[in-house]
């Protein structure tokens, strides 16, 4: 039987990680697994519970009662928080920068990775995050960063919130972005980084189905050379 892979596509904010992993896992037939997610849904929590990121006994107690579901057909995520389905919440502004500094919390990292270990280790997964080919699973088959100029990357996400009927100033989407790239990389546990066996594919100039079929391509001689 052919090998069921790890694959991990790591990135910065907004730089189409989401949707290109949805669409190779549909065409893979793998799952796929949303890890930022899981660190919105922990934010959405903090926020709601009113604790501050300095205090962290309330977090150590507030992840041990955590539960948090992730439920998984094919490519679609629907992350839970006990029976409500937060999948809507979590993807609000806000929850944006808070995951970023939440997810830099030693306590909380921990909790998450394992987590994504227990799902994705026997394999067919695809995994999308910062730290999934350096930290989560540094063994995975196939490592790809994505990554894109900033201004790109900002104008994608202006475009994918005036589709949605939001107005949202071009200039704050950019500065925000930045902040989250540069939160993400200076954190000390496992931040976001080009893992030394990572293929690094920047898509600033490729439409989605090109990016899909270079990848498509790539997990296609993995497989071979297994
Ligand atoms: O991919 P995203 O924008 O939904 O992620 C939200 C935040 O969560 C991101 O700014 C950093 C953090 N994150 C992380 O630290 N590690 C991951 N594997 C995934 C996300």
């Amino acid at each position: 039987m052919e090998k069921r892979l790890i694959i991990a596509i790591d990135g910065p904010a907004a730089s189409g990680k989401s949707t290109t992993a949805r669409l190779l896992a549909r065409r893979l037939g793998y799952v796929y697994l949303d890890t930022g997610a899981m660190y919105r849904a922990c934010a959405l929590q903090l926020l709601r519970d009113g604790i501050s990121l300095e205090d962290l006994p309330a977090i150590e107690a507030m992840l041990k009662d955590l539960d948090i579901r992730v439920e998984i057909s094919g490519e679609e995520n629907r992350i839970l928080l006990g029976t409500e389905d937060v999948s809507q919440a979590i993807r609000a502004n806000e929850i944006s920068q808070l995951a970023s500094s939440v997810s830099a919390l030693p306590a909380v990292r921990h909790r998450m990775v394992e987590l994504q270990r227990e799902m994705a280790s026997a394999g067919g997964f695809i995994l999308d995050g910062r730290d999934i080919g350096t930290y989560v699973f540094p063994n995975a088959d196939l490592k790809i960063f994505l990554t894109a100029a900033p201004e790109i990357r900002a104008h994608r996400r202006w475009l994918e919130l005036k589709n949605k009927g939001v107005e949202k100033d071009l200039d704050a989407i950019l500065a925000e972005i930045k902040e989250r790239d540069h939160n993400d990389s200076s954190r000390s546990l496992a931040p976001l980084a080009v893992a030394e066996d990572a293929i690094v594919l920047d898509n600033s100039q490729l439409t989605i189905d090109q990016q899909v079929e270079s990848l498509h391509g790539l997990v296609l001689q993995t497989l071979e050379a297994k």
